[in-house]
C-alpha cells in the first residue's frame, strides 16, 4: 500500500488535482499497486477560516507518507506571502526538500515555439534550500537615500554536494549518460568556485557518465538553439528557478510544467509548476495535464517507472489528438481531458 497525501490546495489547484486523482485511480484497476490517499485542507479557505496555514502535526503526520502530492495555493483575498510562507516554504525547509527536480521534455512538436525541434528531453536538479534564496541579509540605513540592501548567496559544501550527487545518482539510475553544470564561476569567483570544485569532485566517482559545463548566460542562449544536447542539468537555486521556466515554455508552457521537492531519504512533494490561477478557476478550462505529469513523476519517484511511463503515453496520446484545454488550442474541460487520459491508458 503505497500512503499518499493529498494537498489540493486553492483555486484551480483543486480542479487538476482532482483529475490527477482520477488517473493514479485507473493506474490501480490497471496494475497490482494500491494507494491509500489522505486528503488535507489545507490552503487560502482552511486559513480564511481558522488562521491555520499549516499546523506542526500535519508535518509530523507528512513525514508517514511516501510521497506528497499537492496542487497550488494563493488566493486574491490573502496577503501574498502568508501561505507562501506559511506552508510551502514551510514543507520545503521542514521536509528538508532540498533537491526540485524539473523535467523538461516535449511531448510533442506541436507544443515548441523552436523551430523543427522534435526531441527535447532534459531534466533540471534546481538546488532548493540555498543561494539567493536562503533568505540571508538586510538593510543597512534603510529608508534614506543612502540605503543599502544586502542579500547574501549562501553555499554550503554539505548543500552543494549533496545537490551534485544527487544529479549523477539520477543520472545513473535512469540510464542518461551526460550531467551538465550551469553556474556564473567567472564572476561568482567563490560561490560557484566552490560548485565547479565539488563538481569535479563527485564527477569522478561516475566516470561512466560524461560531463558539461555552461555559464548561466550561455546555457539560456543555448536552450533555444540546441535545446536537444541536454539530459540532466544541475543548478543553483536562483539559476534553476529562472532557467526551468524558459525550459517550460519551450515544451509547451504552465500547462505541461510537473515538478518534484525532492528528500531522497524522506517524503517527497510533488506539484504542478503552476500557480491557483484565480483568473480562470472555477470555470473548468485549467488544464489538469502538468498535474497529471505531475503524478508520472510520482509514481517515478515511487519506483513504479512503468506505470509513471503508461500515463507519459497516455498524456502524449491526449495531447497528439488534440483533446485538450483551450490554452492547448483545444475546447475541452479540465475533466474531460482528464477522462480522455484515462480513456487512453485503457488502450494503451
Ligand atoms: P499562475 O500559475 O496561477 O497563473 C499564471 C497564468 O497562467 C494565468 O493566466 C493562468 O490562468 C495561467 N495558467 C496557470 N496554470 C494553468 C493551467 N493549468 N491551465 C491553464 N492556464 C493556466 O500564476 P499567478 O497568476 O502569478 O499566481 C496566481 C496565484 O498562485 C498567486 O496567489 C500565486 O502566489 C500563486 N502561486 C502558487 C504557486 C504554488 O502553489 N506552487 C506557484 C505559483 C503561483
Ligand atoms: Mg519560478
Amino acid at each position: 500500500m503505497i500512503k499518499i497525501a493529498v494537498i489540493p490546495g486553492d483555486g484551480i489547484g483543486k480542479e487538476v488535482v482532482a483529475e490527477g486523482l482520477k488517473v493514479l485511480r485507473k493506474i490501480e484497476e490497471l496494475s497490482n499497486v494500491k494507494f491509500d490517499f489522505q486528503e488535507y485542507p489545507f490552503g487560502a479557505e482552511h486559513y480564511l477560516k481558522t488562521g491555520e496555514t499549516l499546523p506542526d502535526w500535519a508535518l509530523e503526520e507528512f513525514r508517514h507518507f511516501d510521497a506528497i502530492y499537492f496542487g497550488a495555493i494563493g488566493d486574491p483575498r490573502v496577503k501574498p506571502g502568508i501561505l507562501e510562507h506559511g506552508i510551502l516554504l514551510k514543507l520545503r525547509f521542514s521536509l528538508d526538500l532540498y533537491v526540485n527536480l524539473r523535467p523538461v521534455k516535449l511531448y510533442h512538436p506541436k507544443l515548441t515555439p523552436l523551430k523543427g525541434k522534435e526531441k527535447i528531453d532534459m531534466v533540471f536538479i534546481r538546488e532548493n534550500t540555498e543561494g539567493l534564496y536562503a533568505g540571508a541579509g538586510g538593510f543597512l540605513r534603510k529608508g534614506t537615500p543612502h540605503e543599502v540592501a544586502i542579500q547574501e548567496m549562501i553555499n554550503t559544501r554539505f548543500g552543494v554536494e549533496r545537490t551534485i550527487r544527487f544529479a549523477f545518482e539520477y543520472a545513473k539510475t535512469k540510464g542518461r549518460k551526460k550531467v551538465t553544470l550551469v553556474d556564473k564561476a567567472n564572476v561568482l569567483t567563490y560561490a560557484h568556485d566552490l560548485w565547479q570544485r565539488v563538481f569535479k569532485e563527485v564527477a569522478s566517482e561516475y566516470q561512466e557518465i560524461e560531463t558539461d559545463h555552461y555559464y548561466v548566460d550561455a546555457m539560456a542562449m543555448k536552450m533555444i538553439r540546441s535545446p536537444e544536447i541536454f539530459e540532466v542539468v544541475v543548478t543553483p537555486n536562483m539559476f534553476g528557478d529562472i532557467l526551468t521556466d524558459l525550459g517550460a515554455e519551450i515544451v509547451g508552457g504552465l500547462g505541461l510544467a510537473a515538478s518534484g521537492n525532492i528528500n531522497p531519504r524522506g517524503v517527497s512533494m510533488f506539484e504542478p509548476v503552476h500557480g491557483s490561477a484565480p483568473d480562470i478557476a472555477g470555470k473548468g478550462i485549467a488544464n489538469p495535464l502538468a498535474a497529471i505529469l505531475t503524478a508520472a513523476l510520482m509514481l517515478e519517484h515511487l519506483g513504479l517507472d512503468r506505470e509513471a511511463s503508461l500515463v507519459e503515453k497516455a498524456v502524449a496520446k491526449t495531447i497528439e489528438e488534440n483533446k485538450v484545454t483551450p490554452d492547448l488550442g483545444g475546447e475541452l474541460k479540465t475533466s474531460e481531458v482528464g477522462n480522455e487520459v484515462v480513456k487512453n491508458l485503457e488502450v494503451l
